[in-house]
């Protein structure tokens, strides 16, 4: 991958069907509205759903809440680790299955999605939503539009 000289951010859950593509939609469009000029891209950590769009509540869910997805599934790969500045995961086996993989010399670019919450209150990680019901994909919007307001400050400061 040529380097464009752009920040580059990677979102990353378990499936990148769910929690990861919306992440990714939703940073796209604050950071764009922010003036930001970023790289931002999402995978999952199992190669199942590979090549598969979003699943069909989080792109009706998202395409609601403002977040038009277009994407297609893919498992991380190596490069990703030097490639990418920042690596965030969703939640907390996330981000113990990216430090297994990660080369020592890039770990310090993980990190946890909910380390970005500014407002919200009472969670830790952003849960997976693909056994739950509607409210749980509209709550994951409002998760990670709370955590791409903190990344973004996180970002300019
Ligand atoms: P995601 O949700 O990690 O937010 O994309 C999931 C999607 C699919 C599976 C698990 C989580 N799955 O096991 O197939």
């Amino acid at each position: 991958m040529e380097d464009n000289g752009k920040y580059k951010i990677l979102f990353v859950c378990l499936g990148n069907i769910c929690r990861s593509p919306a992440a990714e939609g939703v940073m796209k469009k604050m950071s764009a509205d922010a003036g930001l000029n970023l790289e931002i891209a999402s995978c999952g950590l199992i190669s199942y759903h590979q090549g598969e769009t979003p699943d069909d509540r989080m792109l009706d869910t998202a395409e609601r809440r403002g977040y038009p997805l277009n994407h297609r599934a893919r498992k991380i790969l190596g490069k990703d680790f030097a490639y990418y500045d920042m690596i965030i995961g969703m939640d907390r086996n996330n981000i113990v299955e990216l430090k297994e993989l990660c080369p020592k010399e890039h770990q310090h670019k993980i990190h946890i999605m909910s380390e970005y919450f500014q407002n919200v209150k009472g969670y830790t990680t952003v849960p997976d939503p693909y056994y739950g019901d509607m409210r749980d994909f509209d709550n994951v919007i409002t998760l990670l539009e709370d955590a791409c307001g903190g990344l973004i400050e996180k970002i300019r400061s």
